[in-house]
């Protein structure tokens, strides 16, 4: 038992696959009078108000997208800054009234707009803001004070002594609370919080980048030191990542003793359900100890196989200054509900691959493969491709009309067959779990929610559209065999011109 017990990985991953048969025989119906709500509320906590005029960056979305921040060369943090890339994350940037239902929507997309994921910080050297931990809560736009003191030492003994947290002016904390995916997706949601951590995480990055600030994402922590300083039991709501923000000299020396966290949050709904595939996962995937932390820090994982191919394309792309700045591009993201089946270009699908394919800095490698059902893109040929993110070349695998397949493989959902591109993000799930047990497993989840999170944003700063989308896992890997033989579809995301919208 434990994160070395990868046939638990195995287990649950196969249990919560899609197809065709076991979508059509759920019995799962949505409880909407059991709907939960999508924010934590703490009544008793000390509220602190964010500034409210936020300045977003103009930055240009693809530039912020693949631009690297050195630790040695970040900037300063105030309370402005953290709060524009607090927003940039997980802000609330729309509402709207469906029947009696009013939806608030954020600035990340997230699988069936249920928002699973918390976000808390321990600032250190944050002008303006105590040193201490907080909690963000995005629809007032106000932080709950949840703790005194400098965490960084006790999250860095925690983190295998990583020094970027030892040493950052902010580290940011992400966990699910699984109950509110599990609503909707039952036990496949702990998929679905890995990809929704992935989009926040995409735009926190991209918002971290435009402000000149380092930002590394970090998974391999100690699970029950982290739910102690959070208050979280790891079980209801487990641990996702956590990000070292900017760097300071003033290292970290020595925390306060965790004492247990007191305070109350509102329930979310009348009736919380635990979905006992989802908790067995998680709890097998928590590293418990020190040393569970050091091997899979030191874990190194084997090459990807990639086949050779005489078919490789090398794209133009467009210039970062053509695209819309930061700020922009978050506020004008949604989630296209339909697309008009007509093309992009083809140097603006290699623009949107390229701004979305760098690995991001974190402490885990390269796991995820993308892979593309190319429908309508002037200038490239119709069909399946693989795409090499280290060469940034589209390698043609089958030639073709294939809208038919492309709106199949989504759950039969219009919005695949009628997109210009479908890209499908795959990971050889084995070989991350065979170096990083069943951590592996969020792992991979989480880089390809990071890579679609970026699609999206890519998109929308070229004016273009686009959505996430789930699948049937093993037709989906049958459609982009033999050169996707033993690869698990992880998430798609459907690009192209949004149905009854011209580009603006
Ligand atoms: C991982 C993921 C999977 C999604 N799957 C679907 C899907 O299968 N069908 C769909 O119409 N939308 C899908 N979406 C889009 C969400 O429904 C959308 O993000 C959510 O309603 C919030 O709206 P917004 O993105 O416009 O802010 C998905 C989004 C994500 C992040």
């Amino acid at each position: 038992m434990g994160n070395d017990y990868i046939e638990a990985a195995r287990v649950f991953h196969e249990v919560t696959k899609h197809s065709y048969t076991s979508v059509r025989s759920s019995p799962h119906f949505l409880d909407w009078d059991n709907k939960p709500l999508p924010y934590k509320i703490y009544p008793g906590a000390a509220s602190i108000p964010l500034p409210r005029d936020l300045n977003l960056s103009s930055t240009p979305t693809l530039a912020a997208l693949s631009s690297y921040v050195p630790a040695d060369f970040s900037a300063p943090i105030d309370t402005a800054a953290l709060t524009r890339i607090l927003f940039c994350a997980d802000g609330l940037t729309r509402q709207k009234k469906v029947g009696d239902d009013d939806y608030h929507f954020r600035a990340a997309a997230s699988a069936g707009a249920l928002y699973p994921i918390e976000i808390y910080v321990a600032a250190s050297e944050v002008e303006g803001l105590e040193t201490g931990l907080y909690h963000f809560s995005p629809a007032d736009l106000r932080m709950a004070g949840l703790r005194r003191g400098d965490w960084r030492s006790y999250l860095a003994d925690a983190a295998a002594q990583r020094l970027s947290i030892r040493n950052a002016r902010a580290v940011i904390a992400l966990s699910a609370i699984y109950w509110r995916s599990e609503w909707k997706y039952r036990a496949r949601a702990y998929r679905y919080c890995y990809w929704d951590g992935g989009t926040i995480l995409a735009n926190l990055l991209a918002a971290a980048a435009a402000e000149e600030i380092s930002a590394e994402v970090i998974t391999a922590f100690e699970d029950p030191a982290l739910e102690s300083l959070l208050g979280i039991d790891g079980e209801r709501e487990g641990m996702i990542a956590l990000v070292a923000l900017g760097r300071t000299d003033e290292a970290a020396t020595s925390s306060p003793p965790v004492e247990p966290l007191a305070l109350e949050t509102i329930p979310l709904s009348s009736n919380e359900v635990a979905y006992p595939d989802l908790v067995k996962m998680h709890h097998e995937s928590r590293l418990a100890t020190a040393d569970e932390v050091a091997a899979v820090s030191a874990a190194k994982v084997r090459p990807s196989r990639s086949a050779p191919n005489a078919n490789v394309l090398q794209l133009e792309t467009i210039t970062s200054e053509e695209s819309a700045g930061l700020g922009e591009t978050i506020l004008r993201r949604g989630s296209s509900r339909a697309f008009a089946q007509e093309a992009i270009t083809a140097e603006e699908l290699a623009t949107i691959m390229a701004a979305s394919s760098d690995h991001p800095q974190a402490d885990f490698p390269a796991l995820t493969d993308t892979y593309l059902i190319v429908n309508a893109a002037e200038g490239l040929e119709p069909g399946a491709y693989y795409y090499n993110r280290d060469a940034r070349a589209f390698e043609l695998l089958k030639a073709g009309n294939f809208r038919g397949e492309a709106g199949y493989l989504c759950l039969e959902q219009p919005l695949g067959m009628d997109c210009s591109a479908l890209v499908v993000y795959m990971a050889d799930l084995e070989r991350a779990l065979s170096a990083f047990g069943n951590r592996g497993y969020g792992d991979a989840h989480l880089e390809a929610g990071i890579l679609g999170g970026r699609a999206y944003l890519a998109a929308y700063s070229l004016g273009r559209g686009a959505t996430g989308l789930t699948f049937y896992d093993d037709d989906t890997t049958k459609f982009f065999e033999p050169h996707a033989a033993g690869k698990s579809p992880l998430l798609m995301v459907a690009l192209g011109v949004p149905r009854g919208r011209t580009k603006s």
